[in-house]
């Protein structure tokens, strides 16, 4: 296990206990990285740990980590401060999906690939589209999670970041979070103006999003249509990076598309393995220093904001 005078590089990833946080963390575990696998949920994390060092990865560690707990989020400063005295990378991957499901289905991995076998990703993503609703609260605890979390982990984390001499910060973005799904051209205008947005416009528009979600007039707001929440907060998150890595030019700051995997957060719709989107966050994560920062990048290349 490294200590304060080893020179091998410390990451910390959020939401590190399934999915394609795990798989980050095993594909930086297995380049060498050592690697804080964080999760809210004490034991989902330690069984996450258990996993990896049974792959042979010893040097990956757990600490508790929910994103939206200020507490939690300054435990996790605290360690890592006294434990390394630095972090060299941060993979803000914890998320949540914004809606509910209707009524009780089933949505083992079985029961959704028969379901799901023969559509294409616009026909699964109808079909979670009519199988789950959003309400005031799955909204405000996906603003709360996905960019809040995020921004918030960042914050605490900033000072370790910038104690390493190569400090990167990797947010998980979303196809989702693409400007194209926002209606208001004003709107997409601000959130792709990085020179001029700050986080505190991010902030009051994400307010102004959930007044209008509370009135019933998102849509007619020029608010994404359907998953709105989830799609203004991942759109948010990418324009915040934006926004940090000019703020930051000490740091590398990007953000990734992962694809469309299969996982708990689309009900295992997804086409990509975990395996196959953690390589994606992954290989951001390593991209080599002096690389670009402030740029989305999707299906291994840096690609387009709108
Ligand atoms: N799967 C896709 O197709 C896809 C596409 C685009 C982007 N993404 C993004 O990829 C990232 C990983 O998602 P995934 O597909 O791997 O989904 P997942 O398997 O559902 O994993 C989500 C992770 O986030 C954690 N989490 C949620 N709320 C948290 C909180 N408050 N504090 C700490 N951890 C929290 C979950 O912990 P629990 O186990 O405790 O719930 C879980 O570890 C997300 O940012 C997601 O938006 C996924």
């Amino acid at each position: 296990m490294s200590g304060p005078g080893d020179t091998s590089r410390i990451a910390v990833v959020t939401g590190g206990n399934k999915g394609i946080g795990l798989e980050v963390c095993r594909q930086l575990a297995s380049a060498g990285v050592t690697v804080v696998l964080t999760a809210r949920d004490e034991k989902r994390g330690a069984e996450a740990v258990e996993k990896l060092t049974g792959l042979g990865l010893s040097d990956v560690i757990f600490h508790q980590l929910d994103i939206t707990d200020t507490s939690s989020i300054e435990r996790l400063a605290e360690l890592l401060k006294s434990r390394f005295g630095r972090l060299n990378i941060l993979v803000n991957n914890a998320a949540f999906n914004g809606h509910e499901p209707v009524g009780n289905p089933s949505f083992s991995p079985e029961m959704c690939i028969a379901q799901l076998s023969g559509m294409d990703a616009a026909q699964r993503v109808e079909w979670m589209r009519q199988n789950s609703r959003e309400t005031y609260d799955t909204a405000v605890k996906c603003l709360q999670t996905n960019y809040y979390g995020a921004k918030h982990v960042t914050e605490a984390l900033l000072p370790l970041l910038q104690s390493s001499s190569d400090g990167r910060v990797v947010n998980v973005s979303s196809g989702f979070g693409l400007l194209r799904y926002i209606g208001s051209e004003e709107l997409k205008q601000e959130l792709n103006d990085p020179e001029n947005l700050t986080e505190e416009r991010l902030d009051e528009l994400l307010a102004a999003f959930l007044k209008d979600f509370k009135a019933g007039a998102a849509e007619t707001r020029g608010w994404p249509k359907d998953f709105s929440a989830y799609k203004v907060a991942k759109a948010s998150l990418s324009a915040y990076t934006r926004v940090f890595a000019r703020r930051h030019p000490e740091l590398r700051v990007n953000c990734v598309d992962p694809g469309y995997v299969k996982t708990e957060i689309n009900w295992n719709s997804g086409y990509l393995t975990p395996e196959e989107g953690g390589s994606r966050v992954a290989a951001v994560a390593l991209l080599p220093a002096r690389g670009p920062t402030g740029a989305l990048f999707a299906n291994g290349k840096e690609a387009s904001f709108v």
